[in-house]
This record gives C-alpha cells, structure tokens and sequence, in this order.
C-alpha cells in the first residue's frame, strides 16, 4: 500500500487536496520537518485558513485551545516560548512524584464500587481518574469537574477535522468563559497550583499574554483527561479482548508499564496527529505535495506499520517496543506523555490487582464506540468482577 493516500477534504466551501500518511517513516518525517510544514496554515500565504474556517467569527467569544492561541497549533519560536513555560512541571521525574496522590484516587474510585460487584468502567473510573488529576494538578474545583466533563464530551465528540456538530460553538464558548472566570478568581486568591503560577508568569511580563494563558488552560483541561481516560477504558477493553494477553499481565504486574506502551501502540486513543501544511512542494513517499495541502499523519497506522513491528497486527504486552507514535513526534509530541504513563500504570495495575476477575458484563458486540477522526474511546464499558 502506498504510504500517502490522497483523502477528499472538504472545507469552508473549497475543496481542497488532503493526504493521509500510513507509515512510520513518513509520518515521522512530517512530523519533524518544521521547514516544510506547519501547524499554522495562516502562515502560508494565499491558503485556506483550516481553523478559522472552523472556528466561528465571534471575536466576543473569549479564546480555547481551539480558537485562541495555544501550542498545539503554533509554530516555533511561539511554540517554544509557550511549551518551555509549561515543560518544567511535565517532567517524568515530577510526575512519578505524584504516584501516591493517584493511587489514592484509582483505589478511593474503586473503593466505592467494590461491593456492586459490578462498573461502568468508563464512569466510574477510567473517566474520573485523569479528570481528578490534572484538576488538582491545575487548581480546577472539584464542583466544577462534572461541567467541564460535559463540555469536553461535546467537544470531543463534536470537533473532528473538517467537522464542528452546531453544539460546538456554544460549548467552546462555555468552556472559555468558564476558563476565563476561573483565572480571575485565582488572580485574586492565588494558590499552589499550575493556574496560579501560569498568572504570575503572565503578570510578569512578556512572556504570555492573557490570551495564550486562557488558550493554554484549556488546551491542558481537555488535552489533559480526554485522551488517558480513553487510554484506560480503550486498554481494558483490548485486555478483555486477549484473555491470554490479559492473564499473563495478571500473573506478573511488573509488566505493567510495557503492556501500557503496547496498548498505546496497537490501539491508541488519537487517530491521527493534528494535520499539516506544506508551506512548500515537497515529495514525500514518492508522491508530490504541494505548498497548502493538508497532510495528515495516520498515527494508528504508523503504529502498525509490519516494516517497524513483528506481527504488528498481534497485542503482545511483553513487546520490546523501540518507538510508537501514539504521542506524535517533534516539538508537538505529547507534553503529557509521562503524566499519560504514570497514571496508566497505577490505572491497570490497581485494578487487576483488586479485580482479578473482571469481566465484560454485556455481550461484546453491545459495546458503544465513540469515534471521531481524531480520536477513538469508548462511551461505556459495563464490567463485572
Ligand atoms: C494517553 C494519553 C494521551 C495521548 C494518546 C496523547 C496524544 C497526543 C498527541 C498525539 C499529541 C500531538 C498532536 C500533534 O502533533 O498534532 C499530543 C499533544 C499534546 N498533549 Fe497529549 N496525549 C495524551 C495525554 C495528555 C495529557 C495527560 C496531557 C496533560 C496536560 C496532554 C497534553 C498535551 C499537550 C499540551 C499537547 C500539545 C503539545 C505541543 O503542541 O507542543 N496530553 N498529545
């Protein structure tokens, strides 16, 4: 199969030429040309601009990860300067210092089902678990959490690429103000948190300006809880899926932290990278890509690409694992990726360790999917144990 697929791609009335990229080698090196694509098809002169035709023109609306300035989709030196003010805090060595505050949190949610006998894993842990991190992490009020937990739902659901359901807009617009009312409070009553010192740093100077600071919060809110309780929800469900697979890591939880990586491999929760735009012409796997095209990295199938991975198409949780995409590649790759690891690890290996027995409690083919381009989770996953 060829490795660049040219895909329709509608938008904002023009139709305009799109390329999906299926293998490894490809994607990565999409991923890390910074030269001849950008996340940031305003900057390429006479091209269509992908998220403002998505975005909505109400300039009364305050600013989102979507809409606002956030560094998911700018390029270098604004992507460096706004990641370097966040990057200190997501480093694998503070988040393994967080372990004990998360395996409070996974055992207190599993505490609470226990005598059931029976879950939604979805509702009653894979969802709560990241949520109730990263808004400790942040300083996001536990009242607050179920709100926001409806509007990311809307906007995941409801936000793919070329697509944005009628909801969006209102829900967007919710999140932002809500974001935006939050910081206010914090200016007045600062406190130990992500929020707090993000204000000073804006207070501060020239460093980050109201808007990127409110497009940040919410870009670490959504970006920070969506794609790990997928990770979990989706990861159980494969494990259900390969009873052998699944007994095996059982009998050895030390194997925990690989069975993460493969999972994150042979089923991930992001589709694909956030599309690209060559800002020249370019030959990328023998196909030519012109200056303004969209290019789109198929992360779940670079993950499967049998030219990187034996028996690529098989979940093996012992799997020596060199390199996935399931975080992207490049300066945009995951800033979340070991805040992702740790709290998968503590996720599965507490619940295997306290339900041995789980098990599906509806037939498989009753299993709801939610899928969207970008990303792939599950609506509800009724277990018993
Ligand atoms: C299993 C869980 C996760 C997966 C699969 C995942 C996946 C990804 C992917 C694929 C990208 C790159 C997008 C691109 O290049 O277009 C990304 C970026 C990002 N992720 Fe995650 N993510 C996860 C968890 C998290 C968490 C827990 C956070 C915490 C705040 C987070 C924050 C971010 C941010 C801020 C970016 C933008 C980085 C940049 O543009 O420099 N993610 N994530």
């Amino acid at each position: 199969m060829s490795a660049v697929i040219p895909i329709p791609f509608p938008m904002g009335g023009d139709n305009i030429q799109a390329w999906m990229v299926t293998r490894m080698k490809e994607s990565m090196q999409v991923l890390k040309d910074h030269v001849h694509f950008t996340v940031d098809p305003s900057t390429i002169e006479g091209s269509n601009d992908f998220r403002q035709s998505l975005a909505g023109n109400d300039p009364s609306a305050p600013p989102t990860f979507f809409t606002g300035k956030s560094m998911l989709f700018v390029d270098d030196p604004d992507h460096r300067r706004l990641r370097v003010l966040v990057s200190k805090v997501f480093t694998p060595r503070y988040m393994e210092s967080l372990r004990p505050r998360i395996q409070v949190i996974a055992d207190e949610l599993l505490d609470k089902v226990l005598e059931q006998g029976q879950m939604d894993l979805v509702e009653d842990y894979a969802y709560p678990l990241p949520i109730n991190v990263i808004s400790e992490m942040l300083g996001v009020p536990q009242a607050d959490r179920s709100q926001i937990h409806a509007w990311s739902g809307t906007l995941a659901h409801g936000l793919g690429l070329g697509r944005k359901d009628p909801e969006v807009d209102e829900n967007l617009r919710a999140f932002g103000e809500y974001t935006a009312q939050l910081v206010a409070h914090k200016r007045q009553h600062p406190a130990d948190d992500l929020i707090s010192q993000l204000i000073a740093i804006e207070e501060e100077g020239d460093r980050l300006s109201e808007d990127e600071l409110i497009s940040m919060i919410t870009l670490l809110i959504f970006a920070g809880h969506e794609t790990t309780s997928n990770l979990i929800a989706t990861g159980s469900m494969m494990l259900l899926d390969h009873p052998a697979q699944l007994e095996k890591l059982k009998s050895d939880l030390s194997l925990v932290p690989s069975a993460v990586e493969e999972l994150l491999r042979f089923n991930g929760p992001s589709t694909i990278a956030g599309p690209r735009f060559a800002t020249k012409d370019i030959e990328l796997g023998g196909q030519l890509i012109k200056k303004g095209e969209v290019v789109i990295p198929v992360l779940k199938s670079a993950n499967r690409d049998e030219s990187q991975f034996s028996q690529s198409e098989e979940l093996d949780v012992t799997r020596k694992i060199n390199r996935h995409l399931a975080f992207g590649f490049g300066i945009h790759m995951c800033l979340g990726a070991p805040l992702a690891r740790v709290e998968a690890d503590i996720a599965f290996t507490t619940l295997l360790r306290r339900m041995p027995n789980l098990r599906l409690n509806i037939p498989r083919e009753n299993v709801n999917w939610n899928f969207t381009l970008s990303s792939q989770g599950l609506a509800s996953l009724p277990v018993a144990f």
